[in-house]
């Protein structure tokens, strides 16, 4: 039966008892986390999202309330009044912030029972996620979760004071929007009133921000809801969040990067207490990619890509020789200091890594202590051979790798092998945080599928004016005013300075391949803008469930949401996306599938 709370307001919240409380009459709620019945004596732990207090429950003192105790079972929820008394010093717990004291208990409503909870409610809870994510509401009790969860708070609630202190306005934008080309895949919404037409929900609000801009307002921001239909990985979701901004009157990328690094700064102090440096370290796309294979590199080990296309040309392995003479290929490797010692079977894991981002194989050297080991020397000169490990500053006990191919392929493979590496050998200080910025990437890369330019990050992005030259004749040779904000090698936010001329952003959507029908359909409304006074303006977008994985320390994205999807899209305890009625599809003009 449940009881109802009748007036028992509770005094504060079960973690927030301390020794200064000892002695007062206090009231307190929350779920049972633990019960343990020692005969006349009940001790009960209560759970709330601050913490455990400890109830005690003794039969000799209060005979009636003990005696209804006993119906107690894990996550009932209850209300309770009495004295907090201090507790023996055999019994102070350490590991609990209210370890030193307990509730006595002289007054006990049982508000709701429950029953046995599909798994244990326990931070090393053993269940499966799908389990847990059916049950996410019980999940959620867990305080590993409860605590991700707080923790965005603190940092939605920072964001806001932060943003409101520089001037950014709040604005809201919405939902129901045009599908745009470029970008993810859309999430698509039927129109019931204009049957046969459809809203996108946003993939971010990028047109809409811009759009603020020129109607004045200034400087904006948003914790946005963004919405993208693509392959979901561990740190992508199909709903995310992102910290939206955009303020007019920029010129200069540092213009946008030091209200970026202000809140960042701010958002770090507020919830771990770290003061990070007034400016952050900048890398540029090229450099990152040269040195890391990377444009989001882990820089806390070194592990750094050499090119040794040079060293190789005209060797006798034909697979290093052709991609070293090839213009837009190489060969690349680099030198796992000390891992001579890796076996056969963990050098060819290593080759499954590099497979996995398309090189077609991994060639190493091995320079044991008892001989060199290398299924290459054979197509090498001794000379030659000695010259590449020297150029790879290779010892006794290291162990030299290398991938040939195209370069993008060769920096995602050694990228992703740099970091297998450090995880395997534990190189990586996970105790610090890398910061940095990613700069001058290119304007444009070039879609082998498509056959075409696209923009590397959309196509509102201004190109750097000393690149400006080759917009016509060598795009892929123009760089960009963009500039990602990289955390412990995660994308933790981007954006660019915008083109702000209606000229300069047709020759961009023209460079891109949309024709003029395209763009006045897809971009109408954004074009014609332009030709009303705009402000020079730019911003960016942090992921806002990234930024909470990293200061949580967590890389599965569905720690830091309340409701996650899984990697199909679903969510498991609601089972959307779900069928619907015949008639919601018929009022939508949609075709009613045969059952
Ligand atoms: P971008 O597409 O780089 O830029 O997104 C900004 C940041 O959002 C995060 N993010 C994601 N987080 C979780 N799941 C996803 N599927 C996901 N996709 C992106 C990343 C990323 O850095 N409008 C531009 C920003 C701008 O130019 O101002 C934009 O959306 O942390
Ligand atoms: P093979 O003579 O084909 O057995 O190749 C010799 C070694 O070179 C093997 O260890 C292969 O994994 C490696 N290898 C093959 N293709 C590449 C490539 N594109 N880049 C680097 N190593 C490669």
């Amino acid at each position: 039966m449940a009881e109802s709370l009748n007036g028992m307001k509770r005094t504060k919240l079960c973690g927030e008892f301390r020794l200064s409380d000892v002695g007062k009459t206090v009231t307190a709620t929350g779920f049972v986390a633990k019960y343990r019945n020692l005969g006349s004596i009940q001790f009960v732990d209560l759970r709330d999202r601050s913490g455990i207090l400890q109830l005690s429950f003794s039969e000799a003192d209060h005979p009636e309330v003990f005696a209804k105790s006993t119906a107690i079972r894990n996550e009932f929820v209850l209300a309770v009044r009495g004295t907090i008394a201090p507790r023996g010093e055999k019994n102070v717990n350490p590991n609990l912030p209210t370890g030193e004291i307990e509730l006595i208990v002289e007054e006990l409503r049982i508000l709701s029972e429950a029953d046995t909870t599909p798994f244990h409610i326990v931070d090393d809870c053993k269940a499966n996620e799908q389990l847990r994510l059916k049950y996410r509401y019980l999940d959620l009790r867990r305080p590993y979760l409860q605590h991700r969860l707080i923790v965005r708070d603190q940092i939605v609630r920072t964001t806001a004071e932060y943003m409101a202190k520089q001037g950014f306005l709040n604005i809201e934008t919405p939902f129901l929007g045009k599908s745009t080309p470029e970008g993810a895949r859309d999430y698509l919404v039927p129109s019931r009133v204009k049957q046969g037409a459809f809203y996108a929900l946003p993939q971010s609000p990028q047109l809409y921000k811009q759009l603020l801009m020129i109607a004045g307002f200034d400087r904006y921001y948003q914790i946005a809801k963004c919405f993208r239909d693509e392959d979901l990985r561990a740190n992508r979701q199909p709903e995310f969040t992102q910290i939206d901004i955009e303020m007019s009157y920029v010129e200069d990328i540092a213009d946008v990067m030091k209200v970026a690094e202000g809140l960042i700064r701010e958002i770090f102090k507020k919830t771990i207490g770290l003061d990070l440096p007034k400016r952050f370290r900048r890398l540029k796309y090229s450099e990152a990619m040269e040195r890391f294979g990377s444009d989001k590199p882990d820089t806390r080990f070194g592990l750094e890509l050499q090119d040794v296309s040079k060293i190789v040309k005209g060797c006798g392995f034909s697979v290093f020789d052709n991609a070293a003479r090839k213009k837009g290929f190489s060969v690349r490797g680099i030198n796992a200091k000390g891992m001579a010692k890796f076996t056969r079977k963990e050098v060819d894991a290593l080759q499954d890594v590099v497979k996995e981002y398309g090189a077609k194989g991994l060639a190493y050297i091995s320079l044991k202590p008892d001989g060199i080991s290398s299924p290459i020397a054979k197509f090498f000169s001794e000379e030659r051979f000695r010259a590449l490990i020297d150029a790879m500053g290779g010892e006794t006990g290291d162990l030299l790798l290398f991938v040939a191919d195209r370069d993008k392929t060769v920096f995602d493979a050694l990228g992703a092998l740099r970091l297998a590496v450090a995880r395997k050998e534990g190189l990586i200080d996970e105790s610090t945080y890398d910061i940095l910025w990613v700069t001058h990437f290119p304007l444009y890369e070039y879609d082998e599928e498509e056959k075409r330019l696209v923009a590397m990050h959309h196509p509102f992005t201004s190109p750097l004016t000393e690149d400006l030259k080759y917009l016509k004749d060598k795009p892929l040779k123009v760089r960009a005013k963009a500039y990602d904000l990289v955390i412990n090698g995660q994308e933790a936010g981007g954006g660019s300075i915008r083109i702000h001329s209606a000229e300069l952003q047709e020759t961009m959507f023209d460079r891109i391949g949309l024709t003029e029908k395209d763009i006045k359909e897809r971009f109408g409304f954004f074009v014609e803008a332009f030709r009303y006074g705009v402000p020079p303006h730019g911003g960016l977008a942090f992921g806002l469930d990234r930024l909470v994985m990293l200061l949580t320390g967590t890389d599965n994205i569905k720690d830091v949401i309340a409701f996650p999807k899984n990697q199909a899209a679903a969510c498991l305890m609601s089972d959307a996306p779900g069928e619907v009625e015949d008639k919601q599809l018929i009022e939508l003009g949609l075709p009613v599938p045969q059952k």
